[in-house]
């Protein structure tokens, strides 16, 4: 009898049950004997706490198409890992206590950056681990895809779509801000696939004079509205320049929801023009998985499960110019996959015309 764990960790997507699903039924169907399924609930809190459900293998049959996870999630910040809770309990001896009392074989965790850190961690104190790479972000170093990025994509650029035909009718501004703190990975496809007209993304700081004089060429090239695509992230070359201290105060004191809102008001004093803002927010994480995260979650769920069979632990199921592979834990573990300012993605953008508010 083998024994594996499931757990989900950190911000969820839309690809998590289809990648669980890949496991375990690859599991079933290839393993030299029968196979337990233990589920965390809410990530590593259920490895801590002990709180896990014995799973059917069945009931992972009808949740390829379904959003979230089954399994439920939450964050557990890897720098707070040798906090003790505050109920005094040590996590990574817990989590060591857990998975030695559940006699698990092998532990499979979804998760991010912070969650494959923990998992490296996790790995380093002898724990058998394998990561699939999770994130909307599409920002996990190491693999050239994440699931969740695609459908991500999908819903941010659906968002600019129907934000075109309204802002088209009333010649307005858009700011549309998608999600992407750190890094503009979920920005950039959107604003290629949506036909944006500037970009603003964490890697490339932008200067508010160079977003507006890109909006007005398009208006008065005759374009009927213009869409500036935000990331959460987006910073200005002003912010980028600023002492981390006072850039700090300088966030703090926002009064606006969020970033996109001030860039619009700022786009709306310098061109005179209209300018709203519209943010998809967690739209961009929910309902179900469109194809390509469907194949791609598939892919990285039965190779997890093969490299188990195998023998191997200690690594990350990644893509890399377009084949599958296994990346040690060591070679992943905090680091972050930003976008390549100089990128081709970046290039083609500019040659289409789309500003990223630095020339
Ligand atoms: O999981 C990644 C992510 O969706 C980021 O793109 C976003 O910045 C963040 O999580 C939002 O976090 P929360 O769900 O905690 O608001």
């Amino acid at each position: 009898m083998l024994r594996i764990g499931l757990l989900t960790s950190g911000g969820d997507c839309q690809a998590l049950n289809a990648t669980m699903r890949a496991i375990v039924r690859t599991l079933v169907n290839r393993a030299p004997e029968p196979v337990e399924v233990v589920g965390f609930e809410d990530g590593y809190q259920g490895l801590i706490y002990r709180r896990f459900r014995m799973m059917d293998p069945a009931g992972f049959d009808d949740v390829l198409a379904r959003g979230g996870t089954i399994l439920g999630t939450s964050r557990t910040p890897f720098k707070r890992l040798d906090i003790p809770e505050a109920d005094g309990v040590d996590k990574v001896a817990a989590m060591k206590r857990t998975y030695a009392e559940l006699g698990l074989d092998c532990l499979f965790m979804l998760g991010g950056n912070g969650s494959t850190k923990t998992a490296h961690r996790l790995a380093r104190e002898g724990l058998r681990v394998i990561a699939l790479p999770k994130t909307i972000d599409n920002d996990t170093w190491g693999t050239d895809l994440t699931f969740g990025f695609t459908s991500a994509v999908e819903v941010a650029t659906r968002c600019i779509d129907d934000i075109r035909t309204t802002a088209s009718s009333h010649g307005r501004v858009f700011a549309v801000e998608v999600m992407g703190h750190k890094v503009g990975w979920i920005p950039l496809y959107a604003a290629v696939a949506g036909g944006a007209d500037a970009c603003l993304i964490p890697e490339i700081p932008y200067e508010i004079d160079k977003v507006a004089a890109a909006v007005e060429r398009r208006l008065d090239a005759g374009a009927a509205c213009a869409i500036v695509v935000v990331a959460e992230g987006a910073v200005s070359r002003a912010e980028v320049e600023m002492p981390k201290k006072e850039y700090k105060r300088a966030v703090a004191a926002r009064t606006s929801p969020s970033v996109a809102y001030d860039i619009a008001r700022e786009l709306g004093a310098r061109t005179g023009r209209e300018v709203r803002t519209a943010v998809p927010g967690h739209t961009q994480r929910g309902g179900a998985p469109d194809a390509q995260d469907r194949v791609f979650a598939t892919q990285c769920g039965v190779e997890a499960a093969l490299g188990f069979l195998e023998g191997a632990h200690g690594f990350m199921v990644a893509q890399r110019e377009g084949r599958m592979c296994r990346v040690p834990l060591g070679e992943v573990a905090g680091r972050l996959k930003r976008v390549d300012p100089e990128g081709d993605l970046v290039r083609e953008a500019r040659a289409l015309g789309v500003s990223f508010g630095d020339e």
